[in-house]
């Protein structure tokens, strides 16, 4: 698919007042500089002026990927979502869609909502008892003695919202990147056949990685490194990301098995009129992306040590188990793995320049009954042990980054994806700095 690239608002917005110029033409330049084809240098891991140069120009302005539908199911249900210097409420309305607040009290700053979870009428802050309604107007802000003021000038922060076939995106840019009309159009057909309405949640769990959050994408976008997920290689082919003349001899023979898998997956997927084509344009449009369906191994049905379902009851009218997984990621801080009996979402949310949270939560179908169509312990186990030892080479690398013998080294060639993530990111901090 030609790419198509629309153009964001570019300003530094509050860098200057928190960076010096100095700082800033520094950054610029290492940006400017970035060696291709390499990893990046160490302060793009470690350096806390860069990380507030992120918080700005990717994770001010970008979509992000905040909870899936079924984690709000309710009007008045609502998720927290903290990244960097930036806590959200994204609150379930009473027509299905949601609304996004900044969660800061317009008193005097308080975080409205503490919890990372819950239902809730109006949004009471929890210090003066500041009351908004669920649009984030203030409604009740009373105090003994005190005159009378324009409360309308005193509602919560809205940011943007976004449901693309249940998957809730979020933007705090006051402009967000226009060509998510385009993305979502893309998306749409691929998802929706899981019906994430007719969703609940299985589990979560959140992790906190001591890695920078590029290190948990990079490492997100390789296989080359997956002889290191020995639970996960039983059911996703780790040839993923090779082409042809990149299998090395002994995954030759993992690699036909993977060729006939394709080819019956996408009989399978032509008869239930399911699109499977890879469309990847992680760095030639703004929001940057990849989406396909492909086949796992054994059975090729779920993500399980012989690839057989972990869940009995199929995801919405899909009428096949054995659709293997429909693989999608969005830039920069999010990807999914939707299968015919269960989903997969992942957020990684950065703290600081050292520290990220990801949050994985599995899906089942509503009516699917733990102990009954699915037991919990296998649903979430490949994914769990997957989670742990990427955790461990996230911490490997960051650690290495803040090494003085730390230098940067080349990607192969099957680790492109990583390359254009560094592209894309690369690109877009260059654009808001510009
Ligand atoms: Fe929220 Fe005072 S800070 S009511």
């Amino acid at each position: 698919m030609t790419a198509s690239v629309s153009t964001t608002r570019t300003s530094r917005g509050k860098l200057a007042s928190t960076l010096d110029e100095s700082q800033l033409a520094e950054i610029t330049e290492l940006f400017a500089q970035r060696r291709k084809g390499f990893s990046l240098e160490a302060p793009f891991y470690t350096d806390p002026a860069i990380f507030k140069v992120e918080m700005e120009a990717i994770f001010g302005t970008h979509w992000l990927f905040a909870a899936s539908i079924a984690e709000v199911p309710e009007p008045g249900d609502y998720v927290t979502l903290d990244y960097g210097p930036h806590s959200l409420i994204v609150l379930r309305t009473d027509d299905g869609g949601v609304n996004v607040l900044h969660n800061v009290c317009r008193h005097r700053g308080a975080r409205v909502l503490t919890a990372a979870s819950g239902s809730t009428g109006n949004v009471v802050c929890g210090y003066h008892s500041w009351t908004y309604d669920s649009e984030g107007n203030l409604i009740h802000a009373s105090s003994p003695g005190e005159i009378d003021f324009d409360k309308s000038c005193f509602a919560l922060k809205r940011a943007h919202g976004r449901v693309v076939g249940g998957l809730i995106f979020v933007s705090i840019a006051e402009e967000p990147p226009t060509d998510f009309d385009e993305v979502s159009a893309i998306f749409g057909p691929y998802i929706a056949p899981h019906d994430l309405a007719r969703t609940k949640v299985a589990y979560q769990q959140d992790i906190i990685e001591e890695g920078n959050w590029k290190l948990v994408m990079e490492n997100n976008r390789e296989c080359y490194h997956c002889d290191g997920h020995p639970e996960l290689a039983c059911s996703l082919f780790p040839t993923w990301g090779l082409t042809d003349e990149l299998v090395p001899p002994h995954l030759e023979e993992v690699w036909e098995r993977n060729t006939a898998a394709k080819a019956a997956l996408e009989e399978r997927c032509a008869r239930y009129g399911l699109p499977f084509e890879v469309i990847e344009e992680l760095d030639t449009r703004i929001a940057g992306i990849r989406i396909s369906r492909e086949s796992l191994d054994g059975e090729g049905e779920s993500f399980s040590p012989d690839g057989r379902r972990l869940s009995k009851k199929l995801l919405g009218d899909l009428r096949d188990f054995r659709l293997g997984r429909c693989s999608m990621h969005l830039q920069p801080n999010s990807w999914f793995h939707f299968q015919s009996d269960h989903v997969i979402t992942f957020g990684a949310y950065p703290i600081n320049e050292h520290q990220t949270l990801v949050r994985t939560t599995w899906l089942v179908a509503d009516d699917a009954v733990e102990g009954v169509d699915y037991d919990l312990e296998k649903l979430t186990h490949t994914w769990k042990q997957t989670n742990i030892q990427d955790k461990a080479f996230v911490e490997l690398c960051q650690q290495g980054a803040g090494s003085p013998a730390y230098q940067q080294g080349p990607y192969m060639k099957s680790e492109y994806q990583v390359e254009a993530f560094i592209n894309w990111y690369t690109q877009r901090v260059l654009e808001h700095l510009a």
